[in-house]
């Protein structure tokens, strides 16, 4: 038998509706629409609508008053408990007993809530209270609401920066996150449940936490004026340079020309910096590999975005769970509407039948 994947790299696991990198060109769609046509057109919440129910004018609602127990200012941390606590809090129905229309209104109600919870947590995190509700209110945009609950104030290209961040990066199809969350739907689990193990699998370096990765390289060819030099010294080493390469496009990462265009509108101090270096890593990536398209991926942009806005660098891998509400609402949807019990089958190598004296 050889059919054992490590990391089930190319297996297969679900068929979806919901999002569809187009691997050659470059461009990635939510249910068939291109997201260059989403982003500054629609806000994030009427995103979430198109992914969740196929309809751009079925909006993610607001977040209801609710007062999380107790914040740490460690967002994933305090997203993950306090998403977990609100099953119990709201007594969310269990997905194999409830209806579809139920388990659609449990997830916009949590997702809205997540949201609500990392602005908190991000006060905390600043050593200060979240904004009242009557300065919140004053948001047009779940993006802007967002803004006003952490700091009070919402300036509007923070506001492009975040909303067009979440649009970029709402779903991508079966991650370690949303297969996660997909994972536990299947068990008929909460959606609570299914929201909350989703944070805990994009907690990890590998899989939310790269946009911090890139900051430190900016910073040092920012220092050093040599990007050329910088970029050759790291691949002398056989490292990697951060936010270039990708497992699926073979292509230009569609998210990240929006996501650079994007910061060049929102007038990033980065952007010099950030495409001196961006050009010295392609040129000497492709003259290394001519045959191996490797360009760059969704977290070099995000960087600098996120950065435009004030984003500190711990706090990104909270920013993308805000953005991925969208997709794990989606998929946990779909998992339940279409889905079967995952139960993968694993192969025993360790010891034959032994006795127990040989222990
Ligand atoms: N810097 C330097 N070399 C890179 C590279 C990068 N960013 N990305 C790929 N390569 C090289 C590898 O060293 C490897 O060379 P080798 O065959 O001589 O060992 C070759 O390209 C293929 O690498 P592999 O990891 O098999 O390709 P992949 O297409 O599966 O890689 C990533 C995808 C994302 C894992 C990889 O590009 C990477 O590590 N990027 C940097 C980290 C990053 O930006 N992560 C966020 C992804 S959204």
């Amino acid at each position: 038998m050889n059919d054992f994947k490590p990391g089930l790299e190319g297996v297969v696991a679900v068929e979806t509706e919901i999002a569809e990198p187009d691997r050659e060109g470059g461009s990635l769609r939510y249910r068939g629409i291109d997201i260059e046509e989403l982003v500054g057109h629609y806000p994030y919440e009427a995103v979430w609508g198109l992914l969740v129910d196929n309809d751009l004018n079925s909006k993610m609602p607001d977040p209801e008053p609710y007062e999380p127990a107790a914040l740490t200012g460690n967002a994933p941390s305090d997203l993950q408990a306090e998403t977990a606590r609100l099953s119990g809090e709201w007594k969310l129905g269990k997905l194999n007993e409830i209806s579809d229309e139920q388990a659609r209104e449990d997830l916009g109600r949590l997702s809205a809530e997540m949201m609500e919870i990392v602005a908190r947590s991000a006060a905390k995190a600043d050593g200060r209270e979240p904004a009242p509700d009557d300065v919140v209110a004053q948001g047009e945009t779940a993006a802007e609401r967002f803004l006003l609950r952490w700091r009070g104030e919402a300036d509007p290209r923070h506001v492009k920066a975040i909303d067009t961040y979440w649009i970029c990066t709402a779903e991508h199809g079966l991650n370690a996150s949303t297969f996660t969350a997909r994972v536990v739907a299947s068990t008929g689990a909460d959606c609570g449940a299914a929201m909350s193990a989703a944070v805990g699998a994009l907690s990890g370096p590998l899989h939310g936490g790269a946009p911090a990765r890139v900051l430190p390289m900016l910073d040092e060819v920012a220092k050093t004026g040599d990007p050329e030099g910088y970029v050759r010294n790291i691949l002398e080493q056989h490292g990697r340079i951060m936010g270039f390469g990708h497992r699926v496009y073979r292509a230009e990462d569609p998210r990240s020309r929006i996501l650079k265009r994007t910061a060049q509108e929102v007038g990033s101090p980065r952007m010099e910096v950030a495409e001196a270096l961006e050009e010295a890593a392609l040129a000497e990536l492709h003259k290394r590999k001519p045959d191996y398209v490797i360009a760059t991926n969704v977290e070099f942009y995000s960087a600098v975005l996120l950065d435009a806005a004030d984003v500190p660098p711990e706090l990104t891998p909270a920013m993308f769970a805000c953005s991925r509400v969208a997709g794990w609402s989606a998929h946990i949807l779909e998992q339940k509407q279409t889905g079967r019990l995952f139960r993968p089958a694993d192969r025993y190598v360790g010891p034959g039948p032994r006795s127990l004296s040989a222990v």
